[in-house]
């Protein structure tokens, strides 16, 4: 068993990671404003250069599907969806400063794209506001479950053996291995890096959404989004016994049976272009290792 590790542990670890690139709070406003158009997601995407080269090339090597180049990222967005641009850029921003790139993350991201997807599926299918910023919260809501596995990731062994060892949950055997919890840390990385309050609360209360003070409607979107995730994701490591139907969102937000098929559809249209993006990100930070 690895030694308890408190939260103030953690939160001083936290406290080292790098800040965000810029872009990642110029794509976030333009994400929550519902009058912003994909000229404007566009245009900040393309203030870094850097980053809009690095996700062009990254898409058009992903995108084996696609039937022609995609030259500028005014023509991605149409073919990929405003809600997937913008994921890929966050999650190429976070990439890029390599304080989330531990070598096993193929799962995490595959999971975390499936997320986005779905909870955006979701706001979608019930009408909801702020479909954009849910498909982020998506996206983001296990940032803290990347920290473990790049910078704790003895501890998360000994959660993974005592998951096993048990058959109890991620959750349950984290709480008995460490005095904290993946979502807890990933709501001390978001304050560290200054999320907006939606967005911290729904990765602090992914798991509790009935525990959040504020945000609780957003935070049991997300929830219910990973809980479709975690049933039909192969490969990650949560193991939360969630029965295989849209049943699964009940304690969360309940979906009816039309809304899950459509959150389906979208995660099926979506998955092999986000497997072979997750495949070119992770060449790609191999060679930028290799070049440095
Ligand atoms: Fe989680
Ligand atoms: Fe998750």
């Amino acid at each position: 068993m690895a030694p308890d590790l408190t939260l103030e542990q953690v939160m001083e670890k936290v406290q080292d990671l790098p800040t965000l690139p810029d872009v990642f709070f110029k794509v976030n406003e333009v994400v929550n404003d519902p009058n912003s158009s994909a000229q404007d997601l566009e245009r900040v995407i393309e203030s870094d250069v850097a980053i809009s080269a690095k996700l062009l090339r990254l898409v058009n090597s992903a995108s084996y599907g696609l039937s022609r180049r995609v030259d500028t990222l005014m023509q991605a967005i149409p073919i990929l969806g405003f809600y997937t641009v913008q994921n890929l850029v966050m999650s190429v921003s976070i990439f890029e400063m390599n304080a989330m790139s531990a070598d096993d993350l193929k799962a995490y991201w595959k999971h975390s794209f499936a997320t986005g997807t779905v909870a955006s599926a979701i706001a979608v299918a019930d009408g909801l506001q702020g479909g954009r910023s849910q498909s982020l919260a998506g996206l983001l809501h296990d940032i803290g479950m990347a920290y473990m596995l790049q910078d704790f990731l003895s501890e998360h062994q000994a959660i993974r053996e005592e998951m096993l060892k048990d058959n109890i949950t991620y959750i349950e055997a984290e709480k008995r291995i460490l005095s904290t919890t993946h979502a807890e840390i990933g709501g001390a990385i978001a304050e560290k890096w200054n999320f907006p309050p939606n967005l911290t609360a729904s990765i602090r209360y992914h798991h509790e959404p009935e525990l959040a003070e504020v945000y609780r409607d957003f935070a049991a979107v997300t929830a219910s989004a990973n809980a479709i995730c975690q049933l039909t994701e192969t490969g990650y490591v949560h193991n939360e016994g969630f029965e295989t139907s849209a049943g699964a969102c009940e304690p969360y937000h309940p979906l009816n049976e039309s809304a899950y098929n459509h959150a389906m559809r979208e995660m099926e249209k979506q998955g092999q272009f986000f497997e072979a993006f997750i495949d070119q990100m992770e060449t790609a930070r191999k060679e930028d290792l290799e070049n440095t």
